[in-house]
């Protein structure tokens, strides 16, 4: 069976769905942010203060085409894979992508609070998600196979939604 990759915005909830979904589906599942973290022994955060966000990119496709041999997994991406050209081309060549299509009022909400997530750190959060939002939306939805709206769903809806679409 052809991998599953789940993609949207940071907080659109892709871990967590991914979890349930890879467990319902008695699949693997592969957090990219955590391999990622593992093989270079440094948190997000590090990697990109110490690197820079570019350098972050380039780790997200080396580990891409890592997963062009792999099948069977359920994929959890971090939000900005997207933004690369190329990831998108071989996103498509590893499976279903998957969007989770989630509304800036509950992205603010998931992400309150947040110390994780390097670009959102500082002042004018709300600014940020928006502007970012802005460029990478179209991008979703050009990249998936599957949109999935998950406003006001829990993480059970969205999953069993996203088995009775496969
Ligand atoms: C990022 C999203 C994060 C992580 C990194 C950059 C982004 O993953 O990869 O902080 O550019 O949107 P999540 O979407 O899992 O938060």
């Amino acid at each position: 069976m052809s991998n599953i990759i789940l993609i949207g915005f940071m907080g659109s909830g892709k871990s967590s769905v991914g979890r349930l979904l890879a467990e319902k589906l008695e699949r693997k599942f592969v957090d990219m942010d955590d391999e990622i973290e593992i093989a270079e022994n440094k948190t997000i955060n590090e990697i990109f203060e110490e690197y820079g966000e570019e350098h972050f990119r380039s780790l997200e496709t080396g580990y891409l085409e890592k997963l062009l041999t792999k099948k069977n997994k359920v994929i959890s991406t971090g939000g900005g894979v997207i933004i690369k050209e190329e990831n998108v081309e071989i996103l498509r060549k590893i499976g279903v992508v998957v969007y989770l299509n989630t509304s800036i009022e509950q992205l603010m909400k998931n992400l309150e609070g947040d110390t994780l997530r390097p670009l959102l750190q500082g002042k004018d959060v709300k600014e940020k998600i928006v502007n970012l939002l802005r460029t990478r939306e179209p991008i979703y939805f050009e990249a998936a196979n599957m949109i999935i709206q998950t406003e006001g769903k829990s993480v059970e809806d969205v999953t069993n939604e996203i088995i009775k679409l496969l």
